[in-house]
């Protein structure tokens, strides 16, 4: 075997970042929401990433939370909603607790049974993880859950990737990294992982020198592709 070590990110590939905004579409009074949600959430999620990219080359890092609200005002801002402050905090509530994708349970239990190292690796600030990965119920079958703030810098800096090789004592090569971010899994291959890209909607591939080791529509065979490799 040469794979021992599993790595995911959080926002996108374990836990739907689409999932705040569409429960909170579907409460009562909130009409003004249920009519824009979907393009408010990828709004939302363009600048949190945004802002992370920005924060990192500029050199002025806050946490994720930070960034996250700080996209999501731009959001609501956009679509006229950046008046109604309990519909702020309740964007945010939801994000902090994200429903984990259905076959995310199945797939990390049956890594854990086959021997495998697992963790996340997430721009998420450690509290706003633990609450994520509690939620969601998963974290008997994590073995870390690794956050940048350990570096003080957001993906795609190297030094990101480094926490994994570091935490697991293992050669790059020997790390399966599964990423819904296309730039996340390509940065992971050029670091040396074998990285899977989730590619759930069908997107064209990132235009960055490099391509994943595998391209999947959802996580289900990733621990049949980490005992193959
Ligand atoms: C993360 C973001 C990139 O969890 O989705 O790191």
């Amino acid at each position: 075997m040469t794979i021992t070590t599993c790595i995911f990110d959080a926002y996108g590939t374990l836990f739907d970042v689409n999932a705040a905004a569409r429960a909170a579409a579907a409460e009562p009074g909130r009409a003004a929401l249920a009519a824009c949600w979907q393009a408010l959430a990828a709004d939302w999620r363009t600048k949190q990433l945004q802002y992370t990219w920005h924060r990192a080359l500029v050199g002025e890092h806050r946490d994720f939370w930070q960034v996250t609200g700080d996209g999501l005002d731009w959001a609501l801002e956009r679509h006229g909603l950046a008046g109604d402050a309990a519909l702020r905090a309740r964007l945010m509530q939801l994000y902090r607790v994200l429903a984990a994708y259905p076959e995310v349970p199945p797939m990390l239990a049956a890594l854990k049974a086959a021997g495998f190292n697992t963790a996340i690796l997430s721009n998420g600030a450690p509290e706003m993880l633990a609450a994520a990965v509690d939620s969601a119920g998963i974290g008997a079958h994590l073995d870390d859950v690794l956050s940048v703030e350990q570096v003080g810098i957001f993906k795609p800096a190297p030094a990101v990737y480094r926490l994994v090789t570091e935490r697991f004592h293992c050669p790059a090569r020997h790390v399966l990294f599964v990423s819904s971010n296309c730039w996340d899994a390509l940065a992971a291959q050029a670091f040396g992982f074998q990285a899977v890209w989730v590619n759930r909607a069908g997107e064209p591939l990132d235009r960055l020198d490099h391509s994943p080791r595998a391209t999947l529509s959802d996580l289900t065979p990733i621990p049949q592709l980490a005992r193959e490799y």
